[in-house]
């Protein structure tokens, strides 16, 4: 690799989850901080960081064209380019070799090092760095200064459960839980940098534990009834929840704190029982129905949300019917359903009976068939009730905005409103993905931006 100038410009890229957004965030904070400029909208960048996701075959393959037309597009001024993310942990050395044009691959839990890398592939030196230091990052990386009106935290990383299909065990490495009063001290920033709402994120959210301040020992429910004391908050979310880590105490959070908004993700990937013990989720439809039916008792009006997989070896028809059933009895306000892609190094991933692609891509479309329908029926039912949104940007229309109603639908109006304020709204028509409202007449507004 030949030596170049420094980057001024710079663009990140997520293509994952949602901590995966959380980490490109931060990692946009840190090369702010160390001088360097996002580009602007529709120009080229000197520096591209594609932060890559690699759940299934298909994201992780994307990286590979992302990286030919960036190093085909610039021809002589191509982008100095870094691969971070789960792509990168899981197979950095793969891309160091089949991808020439890639001088910086970092891992999830190393990107505090990103600047110094990028010093070092501007000496010509192309730098891997997928260590796994808990919590390492966290405390290396700079505080929060620009925020939305909703912002994500990530309290929790990493896995314990090997779920048979799943990569995240071995690109997020094990369960860590940040300390209390560092997501004390970023959420305070967070909100003096203008955040009224908290989504705290996980890939096992709900298995996060702490201390707070008085050395008590804390679950998640403890963390959201701490963080209900600060003043400027005004609504906290959690996600993703596992259904193993649901604790008495969550649930009772549900009934009890205001704050926080009547959502829950939790995903269950399937119905049939012989295909979760083959998935290793450890619990069955049954147990997870019953924890649905808790949350409901808390709090009647939870939106529940959930991810399903479709045609993982060895299932059935009847074990899909099962699946099928499950979603008629819960009623999903909102859901994600994907095909089981084999990933490299799962037990899954040997295993036989392997469901065809044809059989595969049907059930999906019966599957989604089934959740659309239950979406638009929890919208529909929303019609007519009044509900607080907080306004994260304008619409598309002159005059419009967009916002979010507790139960994390996108709700569009039109009237006197910023972005950032909490107003009263009724919730006039439905569609699956959306709906329309009208402020309410006292003017609506039931906070003001500070
Ligand atoms: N920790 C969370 C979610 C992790 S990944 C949980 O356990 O629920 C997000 C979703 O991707 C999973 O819930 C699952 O539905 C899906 N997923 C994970 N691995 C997959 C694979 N190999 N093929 C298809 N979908 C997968
Ligand atoms: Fe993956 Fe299962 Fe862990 Fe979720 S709980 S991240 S699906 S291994
Ligand atoms: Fe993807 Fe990594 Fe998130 S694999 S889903 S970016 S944890």
């Amino acid at each position: 690799m030949q030596a170049r100038d420094n980057p001024k410009t710079f663009r990140v890229k997520s293509f994952g989850c949602q901590m995966n957004v959380y980490d490109g965030e931060r990692m946009g904070e840190l090369l702010a901080e160390n001088g360097m400029a996002p580009a602007a909208e529709g120009e080229d960048a000197d520096l591209v960081v594609l932060n890559t996701c690699h759940i299934r075959e298909k994201a992780a393959e994307k990286v590979y064209s992302d990286i030919g037309r960036l190093a085909k597009a610039g021809g002589e001024r191509a982008p100095l380019i870094a691969v971070a993310g789960c792509v990168a942990q899981a197979e950095g050395e793969e891309i160091m070799t089949r991808a020439p044009a890639v001088s910086v691959v970092v891992g999830p839990q190393a990107y505090h090092r990103l600047p110094e890398m990028i010093k070092q592939a501007v000496r010509g030196e192309r730098a891997t760095d997928t260590d796994m230091p808990a919590n390492a990052k966290f405390a290396a990386l700079g505080v929060r200064r620009r925020s939305g009106p909703s912002a994500f935290l990530t309290v929790q990383e990493g896995c314990d459960k090997f779920c048979t299909y799943c990569v995240v065990p071995y690109t997020r490495g094990a369960e860590i839980s940040r300390p209390f009063k560092d997501l004390l001290a970023e959420s305070q920033r967070l909100l003096e940098a203008g955040a009224r709402e908290i989504t705290l994120l996980g890939q096992n959210v709900n298995a996060w534990r702490g201390e707070d301040a008085k050395g008590a020992a804390i679950g998640l429910d403890g963390l959201i009834r701490e963080l209900d004391k600060l003043p400027d908050l005004q609504r906290i979310r959690y996600t993703t929840s596992h259904p193993n880590d649901v604790t008495d105490g969550l649930i009772a959070a549900h009934g009890e704190v205001a704050k926080l908004m009547p959502y829950l993700h939790l995903p269950v990937q399937s119905g049939s029982d012989r295909v979760l013990t083959a998935m290793n989720r450890s619990h069955t439809a049954r147990g997870y129905l019953g924890l649905i039916d808790r949350f409901r008792a808390a709090r009647a009006d939870i939106a529940i949300s959930g991810d399903f997989i479709v045609g993982f070896p060895g299932e059935t028809e009847a074990d899909f019917a099962a699946t099928l059933q499950l979603v008629d009895r819960v009623g999903y306000a909102q859901a994600f359903s994907f095909k089981y892609s084999a990933r490299p190094g799962t037990p899954a991933a040997a295993m036989d009976a392997k469901v065809p692609r044809e059989v595969m891509d049907e059930r999906l479309q019966r599957l989604q068939a089934a959740l659309n329908r239950d979406q638009l029926a929890f919208n529909r039912r929303s019609v007519g009730q009044s509900c607080a949104v907080l306004v994260e940007r304008t619409g598309k229309k002159p005059g419009q905005w967009l916002g979010k109603s507790p139960w994390l639908q996108s709700v569009f109006f039109e009237g006197e409103a910023a972005i950032g304020d909490l107003v009263e709204v009724e919730l006039a028509a439905a569609g699956p993905n959306s709906l329309a409202a009208v402020l309410a007449r006292t003017g609506g507004r039931l906070s003001d931006r500070r």
